[in-house]
């Protein structure tokens, strides 16, 4: 990015930028990759295991974090959501049909695309109403559909998917009211975390987690209001749907 796009795409000086997840791979190298920048006034994280703690699959927590925020006298320029689910102890990604699990797929759902949903309803209408903000979500492109050609992973593909389309239909509302603010889903690339950990293989190229966060905050920096409702890469780069 050139230095006079850059100013033309600068963030107001000041501000309040949040992450939630910020005990994550990526979430925790964001939140210090922010802290360092000294862009904003404040980097506050929020995760399962802070005070306040947030849990995206308890609506509470989210308002009570959201209420909080909302009494600050700086206005919050940046919200980003590093939170995601792919496996755990219990579940694994589906190979085929047959491994369908209704209750690994609610939860799927609950934390991939509910959570973010719930994320935007109560953290949107807290950006600030002038000058550029932004609500950054992780998505990941294996839930793009034009891009599947694999297969597999149903829960996660359709989960992200979904997510994506909340993010979509978000944007055009938050639009009507935040002429600057942008709103996206962000595929940060194969990040060495515990979540890609079990599904790493030679040949992948395997970023970490503090070059994908400065890769994020790079691509957030050059965003414009015109970029709200896209979906993008690493690199800034539109991925398809
Ligand atoms: N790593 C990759 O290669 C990759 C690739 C594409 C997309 N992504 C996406 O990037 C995002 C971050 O992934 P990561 O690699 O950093 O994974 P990670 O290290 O496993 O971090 C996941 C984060 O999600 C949080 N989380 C899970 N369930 C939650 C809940 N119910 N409420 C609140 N927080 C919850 C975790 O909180 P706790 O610390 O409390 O467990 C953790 O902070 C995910 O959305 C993932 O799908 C990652």
């Amino acid at each position: 990015m050139s230095e006079s796009q850059r100013e033309l795409h600068a963030f107001p000086s000041g501000g309040v930028a949040v992450v939630i997840g910020a005990t994550g791979g990526i979430g925790k190298a964001l939140t210090e990759c922010l802290r360092a920048g000294g862009q904003f006034a404040d980097v506050v994280g929020l995760a399962r295991g802070t005070k306040p703690a947030l849990d995206v699959t308890d609506e509470e927590t989210i308002a009570a974090a959201a209420r909080l925020l909302g009494e600050r006298e700086e206005p919050l320029r940046l919200v980003f959501d590093a939170t995601g689910f792919l496996h755990d102890a219990c579940f694994a990604p589906e190979k085929s049909l047959q491994q369908l699990d209704p209750a690994h797929m609610a939860h799927a759902f609950a934390v991939n695309a509910v959570g973010p949903a719930l994320l935007m309803k109560h953290f949107l209408p807290l950006l600030a109403g002038d000058g550029k903000a932004v609500f950054a979500t992780l998505s990941a492109r294996v839930g793009s559909i034009g891009d599947n050609r694999l297969g597999g992973w149903y829960s996660y593909r359709a989960s992200k998917a979904a997510l994506n389309q909340l993010v979509r239909t978000a944007s055009i509302e938050l639009g009507r009211q935040r002429k600057q603010a942008v709103c996206v889903a962000l595929h940060p690339g194969t990040v060495d975390t515990a979540l890609s950990a079990p599904f790493s293989k030679a040949g992948l190229e395997v970023r970490s987690p503090d070059q994908a966060a400065e890769e994020l905050w790079q691509v957030i920096l050059g965003f414009s209001a015109d970029d709200t409702g896209g979906f993008f890469d690493h690199h800034g780069k539109a991925v398809d749907w």
